[in-house]
């Protein structure tokens, strides 16, 4: 399995490879670290069962996790759709640990994912995001994503409003 090595923008080097089983017990991990505010936009709790589902589905699954120091920074997957009707098309999620935000390890997994999905031969990448996440949106703009839809007052935000949600995609040629 390849392994990349990554140049952060704050000067650390992280490794990015492909989940595999073995790496359960450092993604609980990861996501049991996540800080309220790397979840604000997010739908916790990230369990423990809730990974094992991942995890025994990974023939399903396109992902790629991120390493600093042996732990897992980075977690950044495509579910594939299982239904024929929704063939070559497939949801993603990307979550960070805290501490590498905005030093660009978003934009590196997300573009090794979708390389590795235009080689599996997706066909469309889908994702939905809150309308006030904008890192996430400035981050998926730039690699090609483009708005599809709103979804009003979709998400019970910690302030007590509801916010939107955009669907995005990216359609692989
Ligand atoms: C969203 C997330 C994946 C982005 O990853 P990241 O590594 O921080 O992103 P990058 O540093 O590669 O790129 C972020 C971009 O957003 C920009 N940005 C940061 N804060 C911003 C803001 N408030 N408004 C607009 N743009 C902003 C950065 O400048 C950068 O753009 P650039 O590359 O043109 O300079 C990461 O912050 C994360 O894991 N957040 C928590 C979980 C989450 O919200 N996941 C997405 C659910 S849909």
């Amino acid at each position: 399995m390849a392994v990349f090595k990554n140049r952060l923008k704050d000067g650390r080097t992280v490794l990015i490879k492909e989940l595999g089983i073995e790496d359960k017990e450092k993604l609980v991990e990861m996501y049991e670290s996540l800080s309220g505010d790397a979840v604000r936009w997010a739908m916790p709790p990230y369990t423990a069962e809730r990974i094992e589902r991942w995890l025994s589905n990974l023939q399903n699954l396109i992902s790629l996790v991120a390493f600093y120091d042996d732990k897992i920074v980075g977690d950044a997957h495509i579910h594939k759709l299982p239904h024929p009707r929704r063939k070559d098309t497939g949801d993603m999620a990307i979550y960070l640990h805290q501490d590498f935000h905005n030093v660009g390890l978003g934009t590196v997994m997300v573009t090794k994912l979708i390389e590795l999905a235009r080689k599996e031969g997706l066909h469309r990448i889908g994702l939905s995001v809150i309308a006030d996440n904008k890192p996430a949106i400035r981050l998926y703009k730039k690699l090609g994503f483009k708005i599809e839809g709103v979804m009003k007052d979709t998400y019970f935000g910690e302030d007590a409003k509801y916010h939107d949600e955009l669907i995005m995609g990216l359609i692989l040629k």
